[in-house]
């Protein structure tokens, strides 16, 4: 059992701690816009906020988040409004999409230490967030018109 805020709420959840809190947001919290890639920290798919910086959902235990702020997709702001959303959608940034969710929440802690990121600064920050259909030109351009 572990309590923490999701999204601005404070949630009980009945989990073992040891369990990844990916699953817990997916599977207990009915959140599934936290996607599953490689389960071991690799990919970013998972990418939640921690106190509002970057996270692997999947390689964290849901024990280590009690009493912290985690933020996923769906709370980074009301209606998809955040300037990295508005920006994904204007440079067409997705292709088949699964890994954006995960993208857009690796960006944000990105714009948080680089407001306005070099070329060099946005590929060292979101080189861990891989993208299966190369989308990764569309997603500098979005992550460069956000920062606008
Ligand atoms: Fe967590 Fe790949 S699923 S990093």
């Amino acid at each position: 059992m572990s309590q923490f805020q999701l999204n601005g709420q404070s949630v009980e959840v009945r989990a073992d701690d040891d369990t990844p809190l990916l699953w817990v947001i997916r599977d207990e919290l009915r959140l599934t816009g936290t996607k599953f890639g490689c389960g071991i920290g690799m990919c970013g798919a998972c990418t939640v906020h921690l106190n509002g910086r970057a996270i692997r959902s999947c390689i964290t235990p849901v024990g280590a988040v009690a009493g912290q702020q985690v933020t996923t997709i769906e709370g980074l702001s009301p209606e998809g409004q955040h300037p990295l959303q508005q920006a994904w959608v204007a440079a067409q940034a997705p292709q088949c999409g699964y890994c954006q969710p995960g993208q857009i929440m690796q960006a944000a802690t990105l714009l948080a230490d680089f407001p306005n990121p070099s070329d060099a600064e946005i590929e060292a920050v979101m080189a861990g967030s891989l993208c299966r259909c190369m989308a990764y030109v569309r997603i500098r351009k979005a992550i460069h018109l956000a920062a606008e």
